[in-house]
């Protein structure tokens, strides 16, 4: 079995880190020598403490290699995207794929608002095609939805439910939907979460004190947007609204703000919190 990777940023990362601690032969793509090196280092200190923490005895990097030519993916049997959340670069990717993978290979988009079937849609094997949404950080989340787009076939989607189970995650079977199961729900109570902070006149550790301490969520939803992103929630929202049309699904014009202002969490250092 070998597995690629296309997109090594936070979630290309992680799911590359299952497919190496799940002994499996994985190949990573970026678009520089640079990045791909700076994911690796990222995988190898995350290991390196799981080791230290004795939560696994050892784990071998070498099964990891990376890239920058998408031509290296040619003999994988699965290959998980994992780019920038927009259509038009998801759509040319898949059809660069098809031309270059095995013509058996399964292709699957980690995509998480977006519309397996529109993206399988770019390729002349849409069969071949499936969703494999990973939560984020995602060596930690146990969930897998594994999507079935409109003309997926049975043989691949059963490989991506296995590959999710061989890399140690729970899978979920569901259809494409706008925001197949979980973001489908959790994006509009995000959304509501944040017009609170407005309208009940709470502080933002208040508002995640109020969710944790009673609801027992495990972090707050400030904390949860700030680590998945503020540009990526508020693009999953838009995503969700442009299908959906309901108001909650719509970014709370605070998110929008921070987006633009640069705001985006923990991964630029500032959002609802510092870091
Ligand atoms: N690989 C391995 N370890 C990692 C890691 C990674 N990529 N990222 C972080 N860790 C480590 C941390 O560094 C920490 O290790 P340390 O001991 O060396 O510091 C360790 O994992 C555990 O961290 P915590 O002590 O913070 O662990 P917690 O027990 O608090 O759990 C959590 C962390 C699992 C993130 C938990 O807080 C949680 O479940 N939060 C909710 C997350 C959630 O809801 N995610 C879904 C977001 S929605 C989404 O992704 C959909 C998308 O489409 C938008």
């Amino acid at each position: 079995m070998k597995v690629g990777v296309v997109g090594l940023g936070t979630m290309g990362a992680g799911i590359a880190q299952l497919g190496v601690e799940a002994g499996v032969e994985t190949i990573g793509r970026e678009v520089t020598a640079d990045l791909g090196e700076r994911a690796r280092e990222r995988i190898r200190h995350f290991l390196t403490r799981k080791v230290e923490k004795g939560q696994i005895e050892s784990f071998d990097l070498a099964l990891l290699t990376t890239t920058t030519e998408l031509a290296d993916l040619a003999d994988c049997d699965v290959v998980i995207e994992a780019i920038v959340e927009e259509l038009g670069p998801k759509r040319e990717l898949f059809a660069e794929l098809e031309r270059t993978c095995r013509p058996d290979a399964v292709l699957a988009t980690n995509t998480s608002a977006l519309s397996v079937t529109e993206i399988a849609a770019a390729t002349r094997s849409p069969e071949r095609v499936v969703g494999m949404h990973f939560f984020n950080p995602a060596p930690l989340m146990p969930l897998v939805e594994v999507v079935r787009a409109e003309l997926t076939s049975d043989g691949a989607f059963e490989q991506a439910y296995r590959l999710a189970e061989t890399m140690g995650k729970h899978p979920i079977r569901c259809h494409d939907t706008p925001g197949f199961v979980v973001n489908r729900i959790l994006i509009p109570l995000l959304n509501d979460c944040v017009r609170v902070l407005d309208e009940a006149r709470v502080s933002v550790d208040d508002l995640d004190a109020g969710m944790k301490h009673g609801a027992g969520w495990p972090m707050g939803p400030c904390e949860l947007i700030d680590l998945v992103g503020i540009d990526v929630h508020v693009h999953a929202s838009e995503a969700l609204y442009d299908k959906l049309r309901e108001p909650r699904m719509a970014a709370p014009p605070r998110l929008v703000a921070m987006a633009n202002a640069g705001l985006l969490g923990r991964k630029s250092g500032r959002g609802f919190y510092s870091y």
